[in-house]
């Protein structure tokens, strides 16, 4: 989604305002501008397109002169990606310029009301009010201009405003979508997320709903919205910024997904102690957990399939029941919590917008969320009442494998952890269950070394019009997230069905040589899945399977066969999902598509 990233200090602004901008471009965005005050006035260049546009139109900044400034990467919500919606946005007299990320929803209501005082929009965006706005409540005094303007303003922001009247100063603003500011000797930084600035500072201050930041060269003053002063706490950054570099990989989802072994390891292993799941961070006693009655894990995207396989791995294991839901529907569908219940959110950012709207929805109902997150510090961890980090470490391909992987185990140990308190495993199956989990991080490495097979049959596929997945139980949750990765970055209509379910419909669509990916890891089921397979083919299909080693029986039924090594059928997503992602990043690359940012999307999905 969008990202921002502001300058002031002892340096030129806007070199560092594009470096900065450039470490947030895996974040989807369509257009990027930066507005640099210089010495006399405001000068804003912008560009639809690549960075790499205003990169060269300023060559590289060095025709941006000045020592204060704001830009931004847009990803359109209101109006088309083009130069003139691309931020930063000027008032009338081009002596404030405005840049934003989330949405004003009255914006409509203030166009009007702007438009009679005779103000005049030259964008269709929202964010344009917001500068006139400013403009209209301006006296003199900038923070007062801009908590009036905060009064007046619904939905979510993250601000960062200059005055060609204040050039000490840089101003910035957030409610519900993400900011964070940090120091340097040389200069003070404003960002929508750490990467931008992590080259600069690793001291930063995350700005909480309503904050309002005052930055000089040398120092921060932090302001609730109705300007008194506050006093807050900056954090230090722990992250290895190499982690976010491509270290020689073609494609940052490569990369990432051969770091899906430690991640793996990462998560799970210091959770398990002398034999039992320890999960310190959930604050909750055994007598707390066991009076637990219901779960909903709430998420979108991957992180929703994750939690539809926590649902079948909860159910099985620790016998309790699970409701999932996708985060955009739970927030408005005014949901039945049962009492006694557990509300899990799943998320690799922190800051999805629907996500972190189910998390605060449960609050206020009285319930306690549990959030899975990645990232550290971002919204859902700092409001979850607990958090229960993966350790995947950044990740920036749009597609996520190494974050979905470690949220696979992150409900693993909740639901070993749960079956220990209930009682629904012997002590033998469970100690088997973690000597299977053990061993995951390994076998993942197996299958990634797999990768010139799958590439090769997936070359056969860069001319596919639809690919269906298809499996029952489990399998069907890996088929959503195969089906996922495939169609968000290569562009090719792909559909994930219940096997069971094929017949009432979808088998229509099969033609001769379409390709059904038949994922097929849970031994109760193999027969039910290989009919499923033994019709499509009969119909014309070609059909890949993922099975496990031994299963030869499928052979019968399937034209390609991706074995996949022993582990519980519980975990069998943590190992399907492998060659399936492998499958979906070679076909992708095959047909020349922008692997890291596909089009339309981004990383982190910070509005409704
Ligand atoms: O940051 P989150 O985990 O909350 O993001 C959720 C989805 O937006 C995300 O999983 C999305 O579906 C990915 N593009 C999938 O690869």
């Amino acid at each position: 989604m969008c990202g921002i990233v502001g300058y002031i200090g002892k340096r030129q602004a806007a070199p560092i305002i594009l470096e900065g901008l450039s470490r947030l471009e895996y974040r989807g965005y369509d257009s990027a501008g930066i507005a640099v005050f210089d010495g006399d006035k405001i000068n804003i260049s912008k560009a639809a397109g690549r960075l790499k546009i205003l990169e060269e139109m300023t060559h590289n900044g060095e025709t941006l002169k000045g020592f204060v400034g704001i830009g931004h990467t847009r990803w359109a919500t209101h109006g088309v990606p083009s130069t003139i919606n691309a931020h930063p946005h000027y008032n009338r007299e081009e002596t404030i310029a405005v840049v934003h990320n989330g949405i004003i929803e009255n914006y409509i209501a203030l166009r009007k009301m702007l438009k009679e005082k005779g103000y005049e929009m030259v964008s269709d965006t929202d964010t344009e009010v917001v500068a006139h706005l400013i403009d209209y409540y301006y006296k003199g005094n900038p923070l007062e201009a801009i908590t009036k303007v905060l009064h007046r303003v619904e939905g979510s922001y993250a601000l960062g405003v200059i005055f060609s009247e204040h050039p000490d100063q840089l101003f910035a603003a957030r409610k519900d979508s993400p900011l964070i500011v940090g120091q340097n000797e040389e200069g003070c930084f404003i960002a929508s997320d750490v990467p931008a600035i992590l080259k600069y500072t690793r001291q930063v201050t995350y700005v909480d709903n309503q904050e309002i930041v005052r930055l000089r060269g040398d120092h921060m003053h932090f302001y609730t919205v109705d300007e008194e002063e506050i006093k807050k706490e900056s954090v230090t950054i722990e992250w290895d910024s190499k982690a976010a570099e491509k270290g020689g990989y073609e494609h940052f989802m490569l990369k990432e997904m051969y770091e899906q072994p430690k991640g793996v390891a990462d998560t799970l292993l210091p959770r398990i102690k002398d034999g039992e799941v320890v999960i310190d961070e959930l604050n909750m006693t055994d007598e707390e957990l066991l009076s637990v009655k219901k779960i909903y894990i709430v998420a979108c995207g991957s992180a929703y399939h994750v939690g539809v396989t926590g649902k079948y791995v909860l159910e099985n294991l620790a016998r309790i029941s699970v409701e999932v839901d996708l985060a955009s529907e739970f927030r408005y569908r005014n949901p039945v919590l049962e009492e006694g219940a557990m509300v899990i959110v799943v998320s690799q950012s922190g800051e999805t917008a629907d996500t972190l709207a189910a998390l605060r929805e449960s609050q206020k109902r009285g319930f306690k969320v549990l959030g899975i997150v990645n990232v550290v510090g971002s919204s859902i961890a700092r409001e979850a009442d607990s958090v229960l980090y993966t350790w995947a470490g950044p990740e920036i391909a749009v597609a996520t494998t190494k974050a979905y992987s470690t949220q696979l185990i992150a409900l693993y140990l909740l639901a070993l952890k749960f079956a220990r308190i209930r009682k629904t495993v012997e002590d033998k199956v469970f100690a088997g269950l973690l000597e299977d989990l053990k061993k995951l991080p390994d076998q993942i490495e197996l299958l990634l070394s797999n990768k010139n097979h799958i590439q090769k049959f997936a070359n056969r596929y860069i001319g596919a019009k639809d690919i269906f997945f298809i499996g029952r139980g489990i399998d069907y949750a890996i088929s959503l997230e195969g089906s996922l990765k495939l169609k968000e970055i290569s562009y090719i209509h792909s559909e994930a069905y219940a096997a069971g379910e094929l017949k009432h419909g979808t088998i229509s669509l099969i033609e001769e040589g379409t390709l059904v990916a038949a994922v097929a890891t849970q031994p109760e089921l193999f027969a039910k899945t290989i009919s499923n397979m033994v019709e499509v083919k009969a119909r014309g299909a070609f059909v890949l399977a993922v099975t496990n080693e031994g299963n030869m029986e499928i052979e019968k039924a399937a034209d390609y066969v991706i074995y996949i090594p022993e582990t519980n059928p519980c975990f069998a997503n943590s190992l399907a999902i492998i060659p399936l992602q492998l499958f979906g990043y070679y076909v992708a690359v095959g047909k020349g598509c922008d692997v890291d940012k596909p089009r339309n999307l981004a990383k982190s999905v910070t509005v409704e």
